[in-house]
């Protein structure tokens, strides 16, 4: 190999300014002549490996060979550099895996930087010879196993071993472009592959846009911001959506279950029986009456409310039952609502998923008990903040009204209206839950496009059932008598089908440009319930174990079909990778 050392004179000021004022355009800012000759020059001899992690937009380097710098360039890599000798290693450091625990350890010690995975180092390989010789072929081996699906961005290819069609088409194929290639010098063919950069397919994305922003920007230039007419028609406009008689609007859907459970008129010492699989709301709300929430097991394929356990649970003390609508899919509505009626329960619904779901024909909010939706960011349709509750009584929605908003009664108000429009009576200690016209005004752009972005979640949702690895995951159920509304598509990884955890499989899926995310921690693993409820972990087995194998991917209105491919290509790609 005939490269000239460069001398330390010509590297410092060089390497300095590359460094200082670039750091993050090093490695592709430098000449591949100059790398050649620099890490030459640095290891003695040319067999080295160089790689840059980039954490938090920081960049660190690393540098190995089979010889240890000496003179300026090792006091310049320890202060910059993390170097280790990989002929210290006995066998030589082939393995990507072993590789990356050296390179990290050393990191760490080193820099304090903390690299949390082999995938977030970016790489660049420089073996300019040898490698077909021991450590430089494995090397080489590790560099291409390393930038394999493993979220490397740039490689530049400056060896022979790189030249052979095999390993371009190898980065080709890992969505790799090459953006250069040239002869330098000393006649080798050198080529700078890039990463086509994937979007990032975030967990949830509301699904907003100029309507919503000329609804704002009317409703701002009206003068008119707090509860008022665009409450009122977004009010009457869900309520038709959904079949309901009323519909009363407020500033979240855990507002909603507070004042449905407010309604029945919930006191010290009730029971409320709730599902352990749900949101904190769910339990949270009973435990404002100083009530108890009762918290019974799951269906193991739906993950809602098992009836039976509900059924079990009632004692003397019950007073309601809140079957929660998982994901989007309703709860077993006959078998619970038939159990209340015999037991003289209320039921109130926590649709907070549920917008637009139907069971057997019946759109969810149209009952003679209460439904409580919300619009939280992430939900199918959003405002922001905010919440519905609906249903086909005039007392519960004249309560919720009036609890809604002080405990203020309109009715006096209209009465005596000719009074003068300062007149109001207070007739309870009401709660502050009301809605702004502008949420009101963006869950009215929101409602209009409902059905649009419904379809499409449905779309979604049935891309992912006929793609999704079936051996690999258990899809969501979704065959109940009604439809869907897909506010989730929670999945259940068969874990002895993979050599992964499913803290893992979705740090995967981030590695792979994927957002996701887990529905629920089962409530009476948070502390609050367990301690106020006396609950062991092994109270709910069902809940417990499905918990511990879901993950939510990405389903909503705004993904494109790109989205939905990466998210599809992502799953199948690391389910392929970690099968037993
Ligand atoms: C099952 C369930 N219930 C209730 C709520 C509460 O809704 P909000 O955030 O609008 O108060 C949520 C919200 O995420 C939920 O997932």
């Amino acid at each position: 190999m005939n490269v000239r050392p460069m001398e330390s004179s010509d590297l410092p000021g060089v390497v300095k300014t590359h460094l200082e004022a670039f750091p993050q355009f090093f490695l592709s800012s430098l000449g591949p002549r100059f790398l050649h000759h620099f890490y030459a020059a640095i290891l003695g001899d040319p067999t080295g490996i160089a790689m840059v992690a980039t954490e938090n937009g920081a960049v660190v380097g690393f540098v190995a060979g089979t010889s240890q710098p000496t003179g300026f360039y090792r006091r310049f890599l320890f202060r910059r550099f993390v170097s280790v000798s990989l002929s210290l290693f006995s066998p030589p450091v082939t393995k990507p895996k072993t590789l990356f625990a050296v390179v990290r350890r050393a990191l760490r010690r080193t820099t304090g930087v903390r690299v949390p995975r082999a995938a977030e180092l970016m790489s660049l390989a420089v073996a300019p010879a040898y490698q077909n010789r021991g450590i430089g072929r494995g090397l080489t081996t590790a560099f291409v196993s390393a930038t394999r699906d493993r979220g490397s961005r740039a490689v530049w290819l400056t060896t022979d071993a790189f030249d052979n069609e095999r390993v371009m088409h190898f980065y080709e194929n890992a969505g790799f472009e090459r953006t250069r290639t040239f002869t330098n010098s000393e006649g080798r063919v050198m080529h700078h592959y890039m990463k086509r950069e994937p979007e990032f397919v975030a967990f949830a994305r509301p699904d907003v846009g100029d309507e919503e922003i000329e609804a704002l920007r009317k409703v701002i230039t009206s003068g008119w911001l707090t509860t008022g007419e665009r409450v009122h028609e977004f009010e009457r406009q869900f309520a038709a959506a959904v079949g309901a008689k009323r519909a009363v609007a407020l500033n979240s859907g855990t507002a909603a279950l507070h004042l449905a459970l407010d309604a029945i008129g919930l006191q010290p010492g009730d029971e409320v029986i709730i599902p352990d699989y749900t949101f904190t709301s769910t339990a949270e709300v009973v435990l404002y009456f100083n009530a108890r929430p009762v918290i019974v097991d799951v269906d193991a394929r739906t993950l809602n409310m098992d009836p039976l356990a509900f059924e079990k649970a009632i004692t003397p003390r019950t007073k309601a039952v809140i079957p929660v609508h998982f994901g989007g899919l309703s709860a077993d509505l006959d078998a619970i609502c038939g159990i209340a009626k015999r037991n003289g329960l209320a039921v109130i619904e926590d649709a907070a998923h549920a917008f637009p779901t139907r069971y057997r024909g019946r759109t969810i909010g149209n009952t003679d008990g209460m439904a409580c939706f919300s619009f939280y960011a992430t939900k199918t349709i959003t405002t922001g903040e905010g919440g519905m509750l609906c249903t086909n009584s005039d007392q519960y929605a004249d309560h919720a009204r009036i609890m809604s908003l002080h405990g203020i009664n309109r009715d006096a108000w209209s009465r005596y209206r000719t009074e003068g429009s300062w007149f109001y009576e207070v007739i309870a200690t009401g709660y502050k839950y009301n809605m702004t016209d502008i949420a009101g005004a963006v869950g009215l752009t929101q409602l209009a496009k409902a059905e649009r972005m419904h379809q499409r979640r449905q779309e979604i949702a049935g891309r992912y059932n006929a793609s999704l690895p079936a051996d690999v995951l258990e899809l969501p159920a979704y065959d109940a008598i009604g439809d869907h509304a897909w506010h989730l598509y929670a999945v259940r990884l068969n874990l002895e089908q993979l050599k992964i955890s499913r803290e893992s499989f979705i740090d995967e899926l981030r590695h792979a440009g994927v957002g996701s995310s887990v529905h629920f921690i089962p409530l009476h693993l948070h502390p609050v319930y367990r301690n106020a409820l006396n609950h062991a972990e092994n109270d709910f087995p069902v809940s417990v174990s499905q918990f511990r194998r879901e993950i939510s991917l990405p389903i909503y209105s705004a993904m494109s079909d790109d989205d939905v491919d990466s998210v599809i290509d992502a799953v199948l790609s690391v389910a392929k990778r970690f099968h037993v």
